[in-house]
């Protein structure tokens, strides 16, 4: 059984999730603005943000919030309970009428997310884990993959953009796993990349240069389906970067190894 919070996290989602399905039908006459190089916001996410916004205060008004299309800059929660929100991740996605893309909403208490919530509209997919009760997706319990084999492994990544000119750094790493791995995706949504890493239908993930808002709620529902999440170069996760690898724990140290210290080839 869900707990009260959970249940109140699911609601926001869903509501925003009802929404994005609705505009995703026409989303063509969508209003597009720019946010930076490559860094699109629309209507939409603005519009799904505003009632997970309006959902969430109406439960627990005294809680904080730090939200990606109202962050100001800031890129980390404070010391008070706080909502870590991506309205609608995989923007790019959702614009290109590709039905991939999700709501992903993230409780975090002293700096640790204690509930997390990824749904994903178009396929029906709702990934919930709460800190110490297991990670479940439609309410089956969630286990990473037990896969042993590099060279049986299918790993996703997300490929740098937002203007980023130095592309060597990615490729090296690109070039390293795939040499070593089964294969390699790139969908563009870091919360279904991590929650697809609990449903053990990727061995494992890397990414760098994301916002907590894109990484929160992944990252308990891998940790709470038995998956390991670390820095690319080992160290400790941490919720405003630099970067994340999420893996599964026969293959997270022999992923570590392939990628943490490559140089740029740039
Ligand atoms: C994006 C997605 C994608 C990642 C991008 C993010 P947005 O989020 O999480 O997986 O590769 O860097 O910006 O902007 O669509 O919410
Ligand atoms: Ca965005
Ligand atoms: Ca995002
Ligand atoms: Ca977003």
């Amino acid at each position: 059984m869900r707990s009260p919070l959970i249940n109140v996290m699911v609601k926001a989602a869903t509501k925003a999730a009802r929404r994005l399905r609705r505009d995703f039908g026409e989303v063509e006459n969508l209003q597009v603005s720019r946010k930076g190089p490559a860094d699109f916001v629309s209507q939409s996410d603005l519009k799904a943000e505003e009632i997970i916004r309006q959902e969430l205060s109406v439960a627990r008004p005294e809680f904080a919030f730090l939200m990606e299309e109202s962050a100001g800059g800031v890129t980390k929660p404070g010391d008070e309970p706080t909502w870590v929100v991506d309205p609608l991740d995989g923007t790019a996605n959702f614009l290109h009428g590709l039905p991939h893309f999700a709501v992903s909403l993230a409780l975090v208490e002293r700096g640790e997310v204690t509930a997390g919530v990824v749904y994903d509209p178009i396929k029906e997919e709702l990934f919930v884990a709460e800190r110490g009760k297991g990670a479940y997706l439609n309410d089956r319990r969630l286990r990473v993959s037990g896969r042993k084999r590099l060279d049986e492994s299918l790993v996703a990544t997300g490929i740098p953009f937002k203007g980023v000119r130095d592309h060597g750094l990615f490729l090296a790493e690109l070039e390293a796993v795939m040499a070593e791995t089964a294969g390699v995706r790139r969908w563009g949504v870091a919360s279904l990349d991590l929650a697809y890493v609990a449903a053990g239908r990727y061995d494992g993930y890397w990414e760098r240069d994301l916002a907590a808002w894109d990484w929160a709620a992944g990252v308990l529902i891998v940790r709470e389906a038995g998956g390991y999440v670390s820095q690319m170069d080992g160290r400790t996760f941490a919720l405003d970067g630099p970067s994340i690898l999420a893996a599964n724990p026969h293959l997270h140290r022999d992923l570590q190894k392939l990628i943490g210290r490559k140089k740029s080839r740039a």
